[in-house]
């Protein structure tokens, strides 16, 4: 055990695919409108890996990760472990993570997915940091990658025009300056498996299709983010006002102005860019934090709280000071 040592996120580096899908590509096969999409989840366009440019979800994970890496000025060879948060693996095993480890040259890394859907990002973050803190790695890819695409009912309206295809990822290091006010303050977790049939992937069977009570989602994602999210404020010593930026899950931009109106967060502190990606689930979280960090809107001391919600459920917060 390494007394009084905390994680630092270095850099952030995503990846989405090239093709874009409007709202008006639903227009010309579904019952649905433009405006009815942007309207109800602030969506207008999300990213897929078409036909024409077949991708793995880890093929989109490497990606991402070596732009991070490039942007950290760390070697894959100095690599400790690799996390993947993903509920699209190509395998049940290998893992995506292992397929990461190889097509990087990670290979002093150990490596492995964990399955927490939207909420896989905070999960995956969250035990990265325990693994940093407790001395058993010193730098790790915290991943999300995502082909949601592939998992579509693209007849199903409810579900279909929310989704998009990406990949985030982070560099955690150890901070061996001692400094205790900066890098992730702190994480919180839980899980409520008695909601689980409200959105769901089945492996098996004929209708291996995501699908979910949307509006009944809506309700509880509101109020479990909101509660997660003064849970790890609190828990890092801060106050939700303290909060520079809330980099929540990208869902529904309705889900994310409730939260914020719930926490009596102004927008202006609020990063959304629902609006390009649409869901991308585990990706979402580190997709926004690039965007703030790239804009200049997150910087060195910038205080963050990221927060996300998923099938399952599964419920996860963080505070980082960068
Ligand atoms: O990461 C967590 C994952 N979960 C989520 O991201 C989703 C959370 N839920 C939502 O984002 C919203 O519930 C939806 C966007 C899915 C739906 O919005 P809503 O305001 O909750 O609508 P609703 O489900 O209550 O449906 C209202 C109406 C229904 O028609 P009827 O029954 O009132 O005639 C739906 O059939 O809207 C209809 N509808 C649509 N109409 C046009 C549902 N999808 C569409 C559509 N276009 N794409």
């Amino acid at each position: 055990m390494v007394a009084n040592i905390k994680s630092r996120i270095l850099s952030v580096g995503t990846y989405v695919p090239d093709t874009v899908l409007t709202n008006e590509h639903f227009e010309s096969y579904l019952e649905t409108t433009d405006e009815w999409i942007a309207s109800r989840t602030g969506i207008r366009e999300r990213r897929v890996v078409g036909k024409e440019n077949p991708m793995s979800a880890a093929d989109m994970g490497c990606r991402a990760a070596r732009v991070a890496l490039e942007r950290a000025g760390i070697a894959a060879a100095d690599i400790d472990g690799i996390i993947v948060a993903t509920f699209t693996p190509d395998n049940i095993f290998p893992s995506t993570a292992c397929m990461m480890q190889h097509d990087l040259g990670c290979t002093g890394a150990f490596a492995f997915d964990i399955s927490a859907a939207c909420a896989g990002f905070t999960y995956a973050l969250t035990v990265a940091n325990n693994m940093i803190v407790s001395g058993q790695a010193k730098t790790m890819l915290v991943v999300g990658t995502e082909i949601t695409s592939k998992t579509l009912d693209w007849n199903d309206r409810g579900t279909c025009i929310l989704f998009g295809d990406g990949a985030g990822v982070v560099v955690l290091q150890a901070d061996e300056s001692g400094r205790r006010d900066r890098g992730i303050l702190s994480c919180h977790l839980s899980a409520d498996g008695s909601m689980g049939n409200l959105l769901m992937l089945p492996l098996w069977g004929e209708e291996r299709f995501l699908k979910m009570k949307g509006n009944e989602v809506f309700k509880h994602a509101v109020r479990m983010m909101a509660d997660a999210s003064v849970k790890a404020a609190e828990m890092a010593g801060f106050k939700i006002e303290d909060i520079d930026f809330l980099v929540p899950h990208q869902a529904n931009i309705r889900i994310v102005q409730s939260v914020a109106e719930q926490l009596a967060v102004p927008l202006d502190k609020v990063v959304i860019n629902v609006e390009k990606y649409g869901n991308t689930s585990s990706a979402s979280i580190p997709l926004a934090l690039e965007e703030a960090w790239l804009d200049g809107r997150v910087k060195e001391g910038s205080k963050l709280l990221f927060v996300g919600v998923g099938g399952g459920f599964t419920i996860g917060s963080a505070v980082c000071v960068i």
